[in-house]
């Protein structure tokens, strides 16, 4: 390989809307991101992943783009973003945008010409004449895949708000490019793509069969390949090692690998991981597969465990009895302590793999979910689509708490933020925790510090526990406990580590990291 930055590098996403807010409208800003560009070089990440803040309605908070080439005013417009880019990449902070090609926003002009009856622009979307829907899909948020316009029916795999695009149209194709230029011209270093296995339906859009999770005919078309195949031409183009990180859900991880061939996209997150519960048993057999069946390919994992459309990952592992909801997005009861206590041994895993990873704004807090939003506040349009029966994702988009009291936990001058904040936010304050020893701030950056000194390929250490996952990497090794008994290791005190236990020993629920 030739050792481009991707393959290792941290990346930070920021949820703009609830990261930090300086007009006071309740609604985060990139001056508010720009103003933090140092809280984010001195936890020690080496760039960010902003989430669409393209001009949008706000069907679904960004994902529906009304203009491709331009910022939403709310959030300060190009001028905040050039601004922004100038200041991170002087702290050589890399930043990556996020494109959203499957479909556009109802408002975007294309749909509206479509609506007025423009011939060609009604090609770039996939209408279909009929009295019933054209098929039996469903929308991914819930509800038909199919709303009327007129005395046509268009497809939206997402929010009714959000037309997909017809990528059997080459106009669509080449708008795309341009776009992805446009951004690149500007000088991001890379985008991550939105649902980037979905683009392409299958050409007759016939019934999905069984109705199995997974509707086959909808997304993951070989038809895909070609078009990153192109992006990648594009980017590499630059000479600049730009990266495009697809957001690809497809079932299998051999299906993943045909996304990351040599010429496809450089990155792909590897949600696998991100899907097991907390279980050492899991968690190893995820591992060793991503890095049999991924790396065989020649690229390395894009590793993570948390993002803006799941649970965090506090209340995730804490979940002691679960009543329903998918294992993205699982309810029942949390204990939040031990939830806090083993995503900090998560993410001190996470961090010794070899790959690249992705954190989420928030998770270097142990930001917990905010399971108990009134339901009038919610606003994913999951709640509604899905007829209340999924709370959504906004329980993991609530406004960041950066201090402990005050308006909105100093995240904006307004009390009122676009999500209300609970009133225990303040107990898991970001900047009370930078400087206490042992936060899990604290914890965050010292890791990120020493991930910096490890290298070489993952070697699994045999441990004579089913509840242990140990492995080194060069002179490091890393030892997690899954289980409530200590584990004794042959080693002294530990470099670092995410509970206390004495020399030698590593502590239930936690990781520690060891030179050996
Ligand atoms: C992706 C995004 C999600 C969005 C959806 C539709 O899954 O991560 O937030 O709702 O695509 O754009």
């Amino acid at each position: 390989m030739n050792g481009s930055w991707w393959q290792d590098t941290v990346v930070y996403q920021v949820y703009l809307r609830s990261f930090a807010d300086t007009d006071g409208d309740g609604v985060g800003d990139l001056e508010g991101l720009r103003l933090r560009l140092d809280y984010l070089r001195d936890l020690g990440v080496d760039g960010l992943w902003l989430n669409p803040i393209y001009p949008s309605p706000g069907a679904d908070h960004g994902y529906d783009v009304s203009d491709y080439t331009d910022i939403d005013a709310r959030y300060g417009g190009l001028p905040a973003f050039d601004r922004l880019l100038a200041d991170a990449h002087a702290r050589d902070l890399r930043v990556l945008m996020d494109l959203v090609p499957n479909h556009c926003s109802a408002a975007h002009p294309w749909f509206q010409a479509a609506l007025a009856g423009d011939p060609a622009a009604r090609e770039r979307f996939i209408f279909r004449p009929g009295a019933r829907p054209p098929n039996n899909w469903r929308s991914a948020f819930g509800g038909p895949a199919w709303s009327k316009a007129g005395d046509e029916w268009y497809l939206h795999s997402f929010d009714a708000g959000q037309p997909d695009f017809n990528w059997r149209n080459p106009e669509v194709a080449a708008y795309f490019e341009e776009v992805l230029r446009f951004w690149f011209d500007r000088g991001v270093d890379g985008i991550r793509i939105d649902v980037a296995h979905m683009m392409f339906k299958h050409a007759d859009l016939p019934d999905w069969p069984d109705h199995a999770e997974y509707n086959i005919l909808a997304q993951n078309q070989p038809e895909v390949h070609d078009v990153l195949r192109r992006w990648r031409k594009i980017a590499d183009g630059y000479g600049r090692d730009l990266t495009l990180v697809g957001e690809v859900w497809v079932p299998a991880i051999d299906d993943l690998a045909l996304y990351l061939r040599p010429d496809e996209l450089p990155q792909a997150f590897y949600f696998d991981l991100l899907l097991c519960p907390w279980d050492a048993a899991r968690f190893r057999a995820s591992i060793g597969g991503g890095l049999e069946q991924i790396a065989a390919t020649g690229a390395t994992l894009t590793w993570t465990l948390a993002n803006h459309d799941v649970h965090r990952t506090v209340s995730r592992y804490g979940l002691v009895s679960y009543t329903d909801g998918p294992p993205t997005r699982p309810r029942g009861t949390v204990d939040v302590a031990l939830g806090v206590r083993r995503a900090r041994a998560a993410m001190m895993l996470l961090l010794a793999l070899p790959g690249s990873v992705y954190l989420y704004q928030g998770e270097e807090a142990g930001l917990p979910e905010v399971l108990d939003l009134p339901d009038e506040a919610r606003q994913d349009p999951t709640w509604l689509r899905s007829g209340t029966a999924d709370y959504g994702r906004d329980g993991c988009r609530v406004p960041l708490p950066w201090t402990a009291s005050g308006p909105s936990f100093g995240f904006s001058s307004s009390e009122r933020t676009w999500l209300p904040q609970p009133d225990w936010f303040g107990e898991f304050a970001i900047e009370p925790q930078i400087g206490r020893p042992g936060s899990t701030w604290e914890l965050h950056r010292r890791a990120l510090e020493i991930r910096r000194g490890i290298g070489g390929p993952l070697e699994w250490i045999p441990a004579d526990r089913r509840d242990v996952v140990a492995f080194r990497r060069g002179d490091l090794a890393s030892v997690t406990v899954f289980g409530d008994e200590p584990y004794a290791v042959p080693w002294g005190e530990p470099l670092l580590a995410s509970a206390d236990a004495g020399p030698g020993t590593v502590a239930p629920s936690s990781t520690a990291w060891f030179r050996v």
